[in-house]
């Protein structure tokens, strides 16, 4: 069968842009990629297989692009994985480690890694205008796959049934495979259940909920314990939508609830608009519904996150595609086109009396950086003080990411604001600041250097954050063309792009209206 992989490659870079390929964020090498799939696992890598033009740096010829990687930050790019043909391209989906060889793919001491994906049918196919799901398999630990001669294996004659996450469930019922998947044009989630991976039977349906105005994609299912007690296990729904998101465009958000095998039911306190914010049309309701639903990110570029398969230590870990619907196409670089964000590990702790995800990015051990604050002339107490006065940090440094660690009192100051991939004259650059007066974390990257490829790049997004004890807790990752920001230990997160112009490396920190009190300031570099 031919493959898609026929086109033309992309032409090579423009020198310019390779000054935003990021140091620790996964980027192919040459060509464009989307959503993270097929997540897993196996004998000590970690596989990230992803949505991949093979030979291009715009979306076209689905296909699943692979790396692997040890710590989650240094990856290797491999071969292609699934390569689309001329009756399908290959959607998102999912990856498991077949254990107890159900499927028969693999051997009893041998298992088989099994990818459930979406079949996207192309016109003249015997299966025209449908998604579909249909399964792969390796027997080579995930380097080589193969298309399965029964494929479609589950199929609902839709045109948007899509984005499978599997995953074994052993409840209250029989161990079985539960299937999470997406009538996207819907706004509902599918759950199917089944013994060998080949033959599904539906069980349930959630939707729509929450932020339902655009497309439901990627979903995700996985239980946590609240504050790490065995004994309070809470089951997470993770749902991507586009558009319709919080800060506009593409975005994840999650339900907490629970699930007993067959149905999803959320808790109360997930749900921000029982009939969902759509419901409310374009009024300034919609908009404060928006606010109150459950966002894993509240910037514009964190989109399909979704979960490991057989993380080690049960841990939950995420990746997501650092990009948005809006303007993905046209990111101002080449020949490599998008990112993914840093892998994030989740936990369920109690806020208010509802169980609510943290995140964690996956950098344990490496953010050793020196505290500044111990390097300060006003230092005494182990902390300084800033009033409508600056403090100059480390400036970006070429090939390297920058962890900026900060606990800040605000104190009666009006504003703490961190200039980012600032230029000499500061003059530019992206400003994260908190502001006291609404209580809102505000990104805003409307002079961040290039805004001008598309016109809803240039954005504001803000988070409300509630200061603990009267302080702030940031944890910045700077790295070329991107910002992440986890608050208040992860309680709030904030991920968006941006292109700095040429020599705008310069970071420091300012506060005015009043005194505020830096209780630490540490910048750790890693390359
Ligand atoms: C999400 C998505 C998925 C689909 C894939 C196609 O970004 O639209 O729903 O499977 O991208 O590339």
């Amino acid at each position: 069968m031919t493959s898609c992989l026929d086109a033309a490659r992309p032409e090579t870079a423009p020198e310019e842009t390779s000054r935003f390929r990021p140091a620790i964020h996964f980027t192919a090498r040459d060509t464009w990629l989307n959503d993270p799939n097929g997540l897993v696992f196996y004998d000590g890598l970690y596989h990230l297989f992803f949505q991949n033009n093979p030979y291009g740096n715009v979306w076209g010829n689905m296909s699943w692009g692979h790396a692997t990687s040890r710590d989650l930050l240094h990856w290797t790019e491999h071969p292609v994985a699934i390569a689309c043909d001329e009756t399908e391209d290959i959607f998102s989906g999912s990856v498991v480690v077949d254990h107890g060889n159900t499927s028969g793919f693999g051997a009893a001491d041998a298992p088989a890694l099994v990818a459930i994906y979406t079949s996207a049918y192309k016109a003249g196919s015997e299966h025209s205008g449908t998604q579909a799901q249909s399964l792969a398999y390796s027997t080579d630990a995930g380097m080589t796959w193969e298309k399965y001669a029964g494929n479609p294996v589950l199929t609902r004659n839709s045109a948007h049934f899509r984005d499978p996450k599997v995953f074994r469930y052993e409840g209250k019922h029989d161990p079985c495979w539960i299937m999470v998947a997406v009538e996207a044009q819907h706004q509902k989630v599918v759950f199917y259940r089944s013994e060998d991976l080949k033959s599904w039977d539906f069980l349930s349906d959630f939707g729509p909920a929450n932020a339902d105005a655009g497309e439901w994609e990627c979903p995700d299912l996985f239980p946590l314990a609240v504050d790490d007690d065995p004994e309070n296990i809470k089951w997470v729904l993770i749902v991507n939508v586009n558009p319709g998101a919080v800060a506009g465009g593409s975005g994840g958000q999650y339900f907490v609830g629970e699930f007993d095998g067959i149905r999803f039911v959320p808790d109360a306190g997930s749900l921000a608009a029982p009939a969902g914010v759509s419901a409310l049309g374009d009024s300034a309701a919609a908009a404060a519904a928006l606010q109150q639903c459950l966002w894993l990110d509240w910037g514009r570029d964190c989109y399909a996150s979704v979960s490991f398969s057989d993380a080690p230590d049960e841990r939950r870990i995420i990746i997501g595609w650092m990009n948005n619907w809006d303007y993905a196409n046209e990111l101002p670089t080449a020949p490599w086109r998008s990112s993914m964000t840093l892998a994030r590990e989740l936990r369920l702790t109690a806020l208010n009396g509802f169980a609510r995800l943290v995140q964690q990015p996956a950098l344990a051990g490496l953010t050793t950086g020196e505290d500044l604050t111990a390097a300060h002339e006003q230092l005494r107490s182990g902390t300084f003080e800033l009033r409508d006065s600056t403090f100059r940090l480390p400036a970006a440094v070429p090939d390297s990411a920058q962890v900026i660690e900060a606990e800040i009192r605000p104190g009666n100051a009006e504003y703490v604001a961190f200039h980012l991939f600032g230029n000499p004259d500061e003059t530019t650059g992206t400003v994260l600041s908190y502001n006291a007066t609404t209580g809102q974390l505000v990104l805003d990257r409307r002079r961040s250097g290039n805004t001008g490829f598309h016109e809803k790049f240039a954005s504001v997004e803000s988070a409300p954050l509630v200061l603990e004890d009267g302080v702030l807790k940031l944890q910045i990752v700077l790295d070329h063309c991107s910002v992440e920001v986890f608050a208040q230990d992860g309680k709030v997160v904030l991920t968006d792009l941006i292109f700095p112009a040429a020599r705008s490396q310069e970071n420091w920190l300012t506060a005015g209206g009043g005194t505020a009190t830096v209780l630490k300031l540490a910048v750790s570099t890693l390359s």
